[in-house]
């Protein structure tokens, strides 16, 4: 059993979503940032990666919600990079700190999972939040590398993204999933739920799709539709 995974994020007009140098760059609308508010009260966790974690500081809590309130974070750190003094460890909330089983780098947080030998294994992460912790629904913050992570894995269940009215540029600049890719494989199909305009820019939500038949099935699945017409005196079978 795994939580309900949903990944948002807040890409620039040409799919950027931080300055090349990793510096954060203000992409949402006020009306975007009200929505993110509202979506990040609606989850049991918010989870980003360490990249974010150096790069940000963010503090990953919702305005007004205290440490019995606010969603518990979940910071992904193989190798134990997260500062003591990062801001995603003060008291406004809990914090889970993932990292390799190898890494006994220890923080003053709720609890500290350790789970995979060479990369996190991820599958039995989201199976300890969900089994051990009692979360049912996570929503993935980023950065594009811990996006490309639970694309890869077969795990978002939903996928918004705001698209902010600005270019930020430089082939370099991270974008919503990044890692190594997998275009050999055919990408990753998703059907586009809805779009809406939020101030400037607009919010796409896309859901994964859902694998069509296989060629053979589809061909039965003619046969089977023609069929009945052929029949004498047109009965069902
Ligand atoms: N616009 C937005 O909505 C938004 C949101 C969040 C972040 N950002 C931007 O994104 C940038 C950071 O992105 P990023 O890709 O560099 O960093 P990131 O995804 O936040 O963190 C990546 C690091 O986290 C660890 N990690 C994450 N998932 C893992 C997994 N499944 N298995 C093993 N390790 C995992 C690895 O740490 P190790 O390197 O230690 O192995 C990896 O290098 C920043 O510039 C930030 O401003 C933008």
């Amino acid at each position: 059993m795994r939580p309900f995974i949903h990944v948002n994020c807040a890409m620039s007009a040409d799919g950027k979503i931080a300055g090349e140098d990793r510096s954060q760059v203000r992409i949402s609308s006020e009306e975007d940032k009200a929505r993110v508010k509202t979506l990040r009260s609606k989850y049991d966790a918010i989870l980003v990666g360490v990249g974010t974690v150096v790069a940000d500081d963010p503090h990953l809590t919702v305005k007004g919600c205290d440490y019995d309130t606010n969603p518990i974070r979940v910071v992904l750190d193989p190798h134990g990079r997260t500062p003591d003094d990062a801001q995603v460890l003060d008291d406004r909330a809990p914090t889970v700190m993932v990292t390799l089983e190898g890494c006994d780098r220890e923080w003053d947080c709720e609890e500290t999972i350790r789970a995979g030998k060479d990369e996190i294994d991820l599958a039995k992460v989201m199976e300890t939040l969900a089994e051990d912790i009692g979360i049912e629904g996570i929503l993935v913050e980023g950065g594009g590398f811990t996006i490309s992570t639970f694309f890869k894995a077969g795990m978002v269940d939903r996928y918004t993204v705001f698209v902010g009215g600005l270019v930020i540029g430089g082939s370099g600049s991270p974008t919503p999933c990044d890692g190594d890719g997998w275009v050999s494989e055919g990408g990753i199909g998703l059907e586009l739920r809805g779009c809406e305009v939020l101030g400037n820019g607009a919010l796409l939500t896309f859901e994964p799709r859902r694998r069509s038949p296989s060629r053979r099935l589809q061909h039965e699945l003619v046969i089977v539709a023609v069929l009945p017409e052929r029949l004498p005196g047109g009965h069902l079978v």
